[in-house]
């Protein structure tokens, strides 16, 4: 299929994305835009925004950004024709299709002549089972010696490859498959000197799915244990067959994953069969592959939920300790189940009830922390060195916790079992946080250089220190909107980010002792008095900001500081509508930037700290950010501050007494400093 470029233009002009979003995600009217929760990550308040003025959706918590058609690609797993399609039908667009070049046909042939024979395969395969002599008393003989039903045995399409060498070679080639194709999909093999056999000869066959049901390669089960044969045979890759994107069992799986909410990850295909016939039909396996992120990616689209079902032994507790990182690092809740030494879930559901099965598996999973502490304290027994050691194995994979606020959870729940100080804890966590930042910073910074490189220009950027510009370049904005201080950026950042926080969160109630207690643990002790009341971000920034009589550098910002500060002082508290409504131009249209999405999208704080922040965002995130835009705003005044006194101490003829004075007061900058940068570490650590 090939749509010529004129149609595709239209019907992307046709597309509205909250449309087109909105057939797939729940959204609610905030403001100009649309939000909801992101279907393409695991979240609990939405960030998911749909911005029907530029026609774009973006996520502030896993970046996914695009137009419908990224949408629909994205979600739906289209690719670009398809996904044109898909909205040209909903538009009533007619799509004339352009003849297709040989090799687009021949591709897309190929595809579909791979899908004919698996599917051709999957039906002989089955067919001999049941209806052959042979099949039937050697292949379903074997599969009722399990204790499969037929039921079961229907369910998942089973089979029987028959012990000739080359019974489906010669039944596909006379239905019309050419031998090319077949020995292309894996199941026939050529022989060197000449001749083709089948691959599966004399073995069960599990025929893998994909998601919407088409067979793409099978499993082969060998029927008498041989030390010299492998236990089972897999088809290879294919064009339509890649391992680290499948799941065997997810097409039967997936309506009882969504059910569940919750997704079992077993070893084989035995254990998903058994389970199933066992009752739970929410399990898959990877095939002939360990674990990989795209099967975790699988899993995503219909549940945030993993529980590892592993065998007990060590190869079972090394690979669970892996796939806990990876599905911890999708930012998806694992929990895990280990059987009993020598049991399997398809062992253990054939000597249990299906009641039984159901105690076990809701009784035994265990998070991560349990699990990983339980295992590793074991072997750690009284060792204090090795029980530091199951500590850090532990705040290693809590580092790896996308989200700070489930990091918070998590490091509460290990400082409890464990009995290790939380901020301990997070300290740790911060520093691996760190470490990973810079890393991935420097990697960038040696990639900006090689590049530039090319062309004699050799950007810098510092590490740590404010981040570097382009955090503010929005890449969906196409260049419209301008940024109105982009170029001052570096010293412009804390006062813009709090004028634009006041502006969009301004209403947001918050304690201000849960970004305290979390973040800056040195400030616990003053804060004895739990009951404080909420506030309100305004009142707790511009409060603040009026204690230590700041000022902001830039003028319009300090105006529209100051509007906050007097009617504050007055005890009234402004709205963002005073400001985009304002008399003043200027202050009228920074307003609207800083409220329009261009600005959402691109907040310099929390995107280079991969946080996102949304009107729904949780009031502790948002109070969070308001620490830390003060902070730094404080910081950097400091150090104004600091230059300024040192400039002093060079002028001539200054007394000694004098000197003395701006030695006390350098002094003293430097303890205020060191204090803010400490908080900001922490906030900033925790955060990335
Ligand atoms: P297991 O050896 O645990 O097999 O391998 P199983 O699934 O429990 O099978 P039964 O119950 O003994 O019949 C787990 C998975 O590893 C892959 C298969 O996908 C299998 O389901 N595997 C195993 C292979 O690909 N090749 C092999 O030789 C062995
Ligand atoms: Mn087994």
């Amino acid at each position: 299929m090939m749509i010529p470029k004129q149609t595709v233009q239209e019907v992307l002009e046709a597309s509205k994305v909250e449309e087109v979003v909105g057939e797939f995600v729940s959204l609610s009217k905030r403001g100009v835009n649309r939000i909801g929760l992101c279907p393409f990550h695991n979240e609990k308040t939405p960030s998911f925004t749909v911005s029907p003025a530029k026609n774009i959706f973006k996520c502030f918590g896993c970046g996914e950004s695009g137009s419908s058609v990224d949408f629909l690609m994205k979600h739906e797993h289209f690719n670009f024709p398809q996904a044109v399609k898909w909205l040209a039908d909903k538009y009533n667009i007619h799509i004339e299709e352009e003849e297709q070049t040989p090799e687009q046909i021949a591709a897309e042939n190929e595809r579909e002549g791979l899908f004919a024979i698996s599917k051709f395969a999957a039906e002989f395969f089955n067919k001999t089972l049941n209806e052959t002599d042979k099949g039937r008393a050697i292949g379903l003989s074997y599969f009722n010696e399990r204790g499969y039903s037929q039921d079961i045995i229907t369910k998942f399409n089973l089979g029987y490859s028959p012990e000739d060498w080359d019974a489906l070679a010669v039944a596909a080639q006379a239905a019309g498959y050419p031998i090319d194709a077949l020995v292309q999909s894996g199941l026939v093999i050529k022989k060197d000197q000449g001749g083709v056999y089948d691959r599966f000869r004399n073995r069960v066959i599990f025929p893998i799915h994909n998601a919407s049901g088409r067979v793409l390669g099978f499993g082969g089960r060998i029927l008498i244990a041989d030390k010299k044969k492998p236990k089972y045979v897999n088809s290879p890759e294919s064009l339509i067959y890649d391992k680290s994107n499948v799941l065997f069992g997810l097409y039967s799986a997936k309506n009882q994953i969504i059910k569940k909410d919750n997704c079992y990850l077993v070893e084989g295909y035995t254990d998903v069969i058994s389970l199933y016939q066992s009752g739970i039909e929410n399990s898959v396996s990877s095939s002939g592959t360990s674990l990989t992120e795209g099967q975790i990616r699988l899993i995503k689209r219909y549940t945030p939920n993993i529980t590892i079902l592993y065998d007990g032994d060590a190869a079972g507790i090394k690979a669970s300790f892996r796939g806990i990182d990876m599905i911890v690092r999708a930012g998806m809740n694992v929990r895990v189940i280990l059987f009993p030494d020598g049991e399997d879930p398809d062992s253990y559901a054939k000597s249990h009830s299906a009641s039984d099965l159901s105690i076990f598996l809701e009784s035994s999973a265990k998070n991560f922390i349990n699990f990983k502490s339980e295992l590793l304290s074991k072997e750690a027994g009284n060792d204090p060195l090795k029980k530091a050691q199951v500590v850090r194995q532990i705040v290693e994979t809590i580092a790896l916790v996308p989200e700070q606020l489930n990091r918070i959870f998590f490091i509460r729940e290990t400082s409890e079992l464990l009995n290790v100080k939380e901020e301990v804890l997070t300290n740790e966590v911060a520093k691996i946080l760190r470490k990973e930042h810079y890393k991935k910073q420097e990697k960038h910074n040696r990639e900006q250089q090689q590049k530039a490189a090319g062309i004699g220009h050799t950007p810098s950027p510092e590490l740590g220190d404010e981040p570097p510009e382009d955090f503010f370049n929005d890449n969906l904005s196409g260049g419209e909107t301008k940024t109105p201080v982009k170029s001052e950026i570096s010293s412009k950042s804390n006062e813009l980010e709090i004028i634009r926080l006041l502006l969009n969160f301004g209403e947001i109630e918050f304690k201000p002792e849960i970004a305290k207690v979390e973040d800056l643990p040195e400030e616990k002790d003053e804060e004895e008095n739990t009951e404080e009341e909420e506030i309100s971000v305004i009142e707790f920034i511009i409060g603040d900001l009026l204690e230590d009589d700041i000022s902001f550098d830039d003028e319009i910002l300090n105006s529209i500081y100051k509007e906050y500060a007097n009617a504050y002082e007055n005890d009234r508290l402004l709205n963002s509508n005073y400001f985009v409504t304002h008399e003043n131009d200027e202050i009228r249209k920074l307003a609207g930037d800083l409220l329009s999405e261009n600005h959402i999208l691109s907040p310099l704080w929390f995107k280079s700290h991969q946080i996102s922040i949304t009107p729904e965002t949780d009031h502790a995130v948002v109070a969070r950010a308001c620490y830390e835009c003060i902070y730094s705003l404080k910081v950097r005044k400091i150090s104004e501050l600091k230059k300024k006194l040192m400039k002093k101490m060079a002028t001539e003829g200054l007394s000694s007494e004098a000197q003395d004075d701006i030695m006390v007061e350098y002094h003293r900058y430097d303890i205020m400093q060191n204090k803010l940068n400490q908080g900001l570490g922490r906030i900033i650590g925790g955060k990335n």
